[in-house]
């Protein structure tokens, strides 16, 4: 029996791929809008440039109307301000925000998954993440609930994944519980007030939205997106997010206490622990520097689909980051952001305290992990992504008087212009 562990693990991974191609074969159904006037028009050998706005799939004549939305995807990673980024796209009144609805497509996958498993585990995922994204850009939100436990009876759940993180599922015509003086739920109260989420009434909400922009952690890079990002039917915006990788470590020991408890016993006993996980770290930096070297060595594919966004630049200056980012993705700016960057990043740091929040003095908050890790924990992780660090414009330092010293920037200025 000197194989069987490889036994287990073919087995393992078949289970894995025959729930996929389950939920696959249960809804084949590709496009639902698919307005078929003449299907004879739809010849297998037919040259898409002679007709732009019609295109063939699976013999069927889809309409493209879909392009005509903006399909933004913040490409990110835990702690890295991505629910920051999240709201500038949720503010506003005409786009159609999700926060993370590739959680339930990892939940059902590889329930038992953490960040640092192997890239096999990570890669399942993402064939069933991308159909999953195509779907919701295109407003099926039915689609999920094969993702959904327990499964929505009559497209109705309680069960979507921070649902109140989305304005559009806390309003009307989704959840009519807004006071007349309110101006947002509040992700608790949303919860609370608004019962049951009426997948059907979602997807109006989402179809009378101009724009969509969804947000995840669960994909490594910009490459795994490629399918997407080639796909006529999507008018895909990829906006990476990039953040200090010390800055995420030291964010990440103090969210998520548990799995970073030895990263948290280092600095406290000055002494690393023999059994420390570092792929926790080195993963991070590993999906930073293959993404963002794609992205910055400008192929062709991604020609105007790809901005590389740091986080410290925008906390730094969020309102000028916003109106660049905007840019980018071309939608036409909505005073709403504006006013909710101006609201939520002075330095009142008295008022919200959420594990996930975002409401906090930004520029300060970036660099606060200086005065927090300590200079050997900076060290080793330096040394473990020296080279994101020098390609993202992070400057290492050599004693623990520089890391301790704010007056000393450790962002170097740096513009990473979109390619367009
Ligand atoms: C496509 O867009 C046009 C103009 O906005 C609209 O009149 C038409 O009904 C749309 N077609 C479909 C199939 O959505
Ligand atoms: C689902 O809808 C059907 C038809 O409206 C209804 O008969 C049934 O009771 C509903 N099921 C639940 C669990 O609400
Ligand atoms: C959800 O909303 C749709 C559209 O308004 C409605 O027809 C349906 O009855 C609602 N479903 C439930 C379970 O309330
Ligand atoms: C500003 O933020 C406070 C605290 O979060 C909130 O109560 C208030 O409604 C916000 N104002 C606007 C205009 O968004
Ligand atoms: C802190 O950094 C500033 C700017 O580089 C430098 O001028 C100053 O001497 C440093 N202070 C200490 C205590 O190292």
């Amino acid at each position: 029996m000197q194989c069987s562990w490889k036994a287990v693990l073919l087995l393992a991974l078949a289970s894995i791929a025959i729930q996929y191609t389950a939920i696959r074969t249960f809804t084949t159904k590709s496009f639902h809008i698919c307005p078929i006037p003449n299907p004879n028009n739809c010849s297998p050998g037919q040259d898409p440039t002679e007709s732009p706005d019609r295109l063939c799939e699976d013999g069927q004549l889809i309409n493209s109307n879909i392009s005509r939305k903006t399909h933004v995807l913040i490409l990110a990673t835990t702690r890295s301000g991505s629910s920051f980024v999240g709201q500038l796209f949720n503010q506003h009144t005409d786009v159609f925000y999700l926060f993370e609805p590739l959680y339930h497509v990892q939940y059902t996958l590889i329930p038992k998954m953490t960040p640092s498993k192997s890239t096999t585990d990570r890669r399942v995922m993402l064939g069933a993440s991308r159909d999953l994204l195509r779907s919701l850009y295109d407003c099926d939100l039915y689609f999920m609930e094969n993702y959904i436990k327990p499964q929505p009876i009559n497209h109705t759940t309680d069960r979507l994944f921070r649902r109140g993180a989305s304005k559009a599922l806390c309003s009307p015509p989704v959840c009519d519980a807004l006071g007349p003086t309110d101006i947002y739920l509040e992700e608790g109260d949303c919860a609370k007030k608004c019962g049951s989420l009426n997948l059907s009434l979602a997807m109006e909400s989402c179809k009378e939205h101009g724009h969509v922009a969804i947000k995840t952690v669960r994909v490594p890079e910009v490459n795994d997106l490629r399918a997407l990002v080639e796909d006529p039917r999507l008018n895909l915006k990829v906006i990476q997010l990039v953040r200090d990788p010390r800055g995420i470590l030291a964010s990440r020991s103090e969210t998520f206490r548990d799995t970073y408890r030895l990263w948290r016993i280092w600095r406290a006993t000055g002494r690393r622990p023999y059994n420390l996980d570092a792929t926790q770290l080195t993963t991070v930096c590993e999906d930073f520097l293959n993404s963002v070297s794609t992205g910055l060595s400008r192929p062709l594919w991604l020609k105007s689909r790809y901005m590389l966004l740091r986080y410290e630049d925008l906390a730094r200056n969020p309102m000028k980051k916003m109106e660049e980012i905007y840019d980018f993705v071309g939608i036409p700016l909505d005073t709403n952001v504006e006013r909710w960057i101006l609201n939520n990043t002075r330095a009142d740091q008295s008022s919200a305290k959420h594990k996930y929040g975002t409401l906090r003095n930004s520029a300060a908050t970036a660099e606060s992990w200086r005065l927090t890790l300590s200079y050997d924990i900076v060290e080793f992780t330096q040394n473990a992504c020296r080279q994101v660090l020098v390609q993202l414009g992070y400057k290492t330092v050599s004693s623990s008087q520089d890391l301790r010293n704010l007056s000393y920037s450790l962002i170097e200025d740096r513009s990473f212009t979109p390619f367009l």
